[in-house]
């Protein structure tokens, strides 16, 4: 059944509902997209010493993210290789040896199975537990600290997986001088919506000014104008997309607004000197000058807005999606500017914030309300809006649909 209609003569583009809802598109998901490409795992910060680890879920399936003894980063399925066990049950910590409960057998933070007891009831000893030494994830690697992982050993490798969304992946990943890092401590939440519809709801400049009304009232209120103008939605291939915008929010310690307050708009002025002199004008302007919010397919945001959030999705059924959250901080700002961005970052993007209910309770809504049309005509959701314009070769706003457009049809061509 085609999911995606596109008609660049009438100026049509729609999506069959049944996408949002359907058992048989979730599974076909799983094997085409979450199963066959790279997925982001975490960043290294989040384990930064030997034997550090957490535990998460990506496409399903429950790994292992750690740092073993030596240093290495490494990806393994949490699954005991005895008969399966999930082998770790903690969210974090730090550790030399994973024993499963069930009978102990006891695992290296690098993989290899250390003890088991008893092992003498095996024939030969050393043979049977380099065969069932713990399983690494097929692919791992890293592009400015963000690690990602394939289940399929087939895939691109990395960098052409991200092709251009890789350079602005860099711009944030240099705004510190000292770099940038994780802060402890994840926000997690359950939504009850598909996991496109928070792809959808990210690259929608759309719904900012009706959906978070409070949010820029709020702003107003405090001497900051919001526009829509002069803000660009682009395609950045591969189902990647991302958002440019000017008028949108200050951006701390880059574009100044009243609520930072008047010490962060002198040191504004300092850390754009510092920011020309490590990385020249043009540079220091393109990563400082505008907010942007990008989306790595299939399961990266990367809010670099007033303040800087990485976020994760997780399909977990077909109306809804685990979300993890991390706050990226540049590494050794003073105390008052983490704090300053703390505040900020909760204010908007935290789940508690201005922002982020009301996107959730949208595409809640969403879920909700497309059950009214199943199997009827009517089952089809329109993204059609600005196609007249780019049809013109204009570059597409950030309050049209374009990035939503490129985003859906990378999505049928893979999971055709
Ligand atoms: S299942 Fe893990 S030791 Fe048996
Ligand atoms: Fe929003």
């Amino acid at each position: 059944m085609v999911v995606v209609e596109e008609d660049w003569d009438a100026l049509t583009f729609r999506v069959h509902r049944s996408a949002y809802r359907s058992a048989e598109v979730f599974a076909r998901e799983q094997a085409r997209i979450w199963g066959s490409t790279w997925l982001y795992l975490g960043h290294e910060t989040e384990i930064p010493n030997p034997g550090d680890f957490k535990t998460r879920t990506l496409g399903g399936r429950p790994l292992i993210f750690c740092r073993d003894s030596a240093g290495v980063v490494r990806a393994f399925y949490n699954a005991c290789t005895h008969r399966g066990t999930i082998l770790c049950r903690h969210e974090e910590g730090n550790t030399k040896f994973f024993q499963c409960f069930y009978h102990a057998w006891a695992f290296t933070n690098a993989g290899a199975l250390h003890a088991l007891p008893d092992d003498e009831a095996y024939p030969d000893v050393p043979a049977f537990k380099e065969r069932m030494a713990l399983r690494q994830v097929p692919r791992l690697a890293t592009h400015e600290g963000f690690v990602f992982v394939a289940f399929s050993p087939d895939v691109p490798d990395l960098m052409t997986h991200l092709g251009r969304a890789a350079h602005y992946m860099s711009l944030t990943a240099r705004i510190g001088a000292e770099g940038m890092t994780t802060l402890p401590g994840v926000q997690l939440y359950s939504v009850k919506g598909n996991w496109k519809l928070a792809v959808e709801n990210a690259m929608d400049g759309y719904h900012f000014a009706p959906t978070h009304n409070t949010f820029v009232g709020y702003l107003r209120e405090t001497g900051f104008a919001v526009t829509d103008d002069d803000q660009y939605a682009y395609d950045l291939g591969g189902g990647h997309g991302l958002l440019i915008l000017t008028g949108h929010n200050g951006r701390i310690g880059m574009v100044w607004e009243p609520r930072f307050g008047d010490a962060e708009k002198e040191r504004t002025i300092d850390k754009r000197a510092e920011m020309v002199a490590r990385l020249g004008p043009e540079l220091a302007a393109e990563i400082a000058d505008a907010s942007r919010i990008l989306f790595v397919f299939p399961n990266l945001l990367l809010f670099d807005l007033e303040a800087l959030t990485i976020r994760q999705l997780e399909p977990v059924e077909p109306g809804r999606t685990d979300v993890r959250a991390w706050q990226f901080v540049e590494v050794d700002e003073p105390a008052d500017v983490r704090t300053l961005r703390i505040k900020t970052m909760v204010s908007f993007v935290g789940p508690g914030g201005l922002a982020t209910p009301d996107d959730i309770e949208a595409y809640e809504a969403v879920q909700r309300g497309i059950v009214a049309t199943a199997e009827t005509e009517y089952d089809w959701s329109d993204m059609s809006r600005g196609m007249a314009n780019e049809k013109q070769g204009n570059q597409g706003r950030s309050i049209d649909e374009g990035a939503m457009r490129s985003f859906w049809r990378h999505w049928a061509e893979v999971t055709a």
